[in-house]
């Protein structure tokens, strides 16, 4: 496993494995790596000939300065979770060699972007589209691995990709949760024990709002979900929205959209934590 730094490694590195005609298989993270992060990096492994790590913490997707500056940084740690995975490159770039001039590119990502993490951290979304497609173009990956936990931001990314015309295979890979059922998260290292424990009420609403909409609506289990995170002390509700798995829009009946599910983001102990449950699957 190599760590490199700059584009012209970077560009070195992969031309030999490029002109071999190999398939490269591309994680992109923000190191702070979790089990979450390596299930991706496993399943790249498996699945790619190459594969590259990226591990930078990207300031044009953070709206918020203090969220950016306390975002954890654990780099040899990340380097010994990776090193036994089969990785074959870390690229760990600097800000001023992804960004050596300001991004002023402003992307479309209409209608998935006005709601919920679009909504409430404005300007996000472009930033993570600023990142992604100037390191799909260094890398120039076959596919990319990105977590459902994210699943705004994966849906963001699947549309980047459709409207640009990257030809690249975006892969979705399911949530990791903790074995009490906390969904995995380089934010969970910022908990304190016992938010940990408050943190744990999001999850398990979570699964059992999924039972309660067998027999429920939506607007019913919108309800269920808010009012027993609102009765938790410690937890601060930013929002629940029951969406369309595609298009990212509310609905108002489990008939509406083939896949439906809900989304929430919650503040415990001054830590924002996002999660999700699939209410229908195709
Ligand atoms: O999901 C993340 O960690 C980041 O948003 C990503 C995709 C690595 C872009 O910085």
């Amino acid at each position: 496993m190599k760590l490199i730094h700059t584009v012209e490694e970077l560009r070195s590195e992969l031309s030999v494995s490029k002109s071999a005609e190999k398939k490269v298989g591309f994680v992109p993270t923000m190191g702070a790596l979790h089990p979450g992060h390596l299930a991706l990096v496993k399943r790249c492994v498996e699945e790619n000939e190459v594969t590259v790590v990226n591990i930078f913490v990207n300031p044009t997707q953070f709206n918020d300065k203090n969220d950016l500056e306390n975002y954890p940084r654990t780099l040899e740690a990340d380097l010994e979770l990776l090193k036994p995975l089969g990785v074959d490159l870390v690229f760990n770039p600097s800000v001023e060699e992804i960004y050596p001039e300001p991004d002023t590119r402003v992307f479309d990502l209409s209608p998935l972007d006005s709601v919920m993490e679009g909504y409430y951290r404005p300007g996000h979304f472009n930033g993570v589209c600023q990142v992604v497609s100037k390191l799909f173009d260094r890398v120039r990956p076959d596919r990319a691995y990105f977590g459902e936990k994210d699943f705004q931001q994966l849906a963001v990314i699947r549309a980047m990709v459709s409207r640009l015309n990257y030809l690249i295979d975006i892969i979705g890979c399911p949530i990791v949760r903790e074995s009490d059922g906390l969904a995995m998260s380089s934010r969970n290292q910022r908990l304190s024990a016992k938010d940990r424990e408050i943190a744990l009420k999001i999850s398990h609403t979570l699964f059992k709002s999924c039972t309660f909409a067998e027999s429920n609506g939506v607007a019913e289990t919108m309800n269920f979900v808010e009012r027993s995170i609102v009765s938790q002390p410690g937890l601060t509700l930013e929002y629940f929205s029951i969406v369309d798995g595609d298009t990212l829009q509310p609905v108002k009946s489990w008939e509406e959209a083939s896949r439906i599910i809900g989304c929430i983001a919650v503040f415990c102990g001054g830590v924002r934590l996002i999660d999700n449950i699939k209410y229908k699957e195709e």
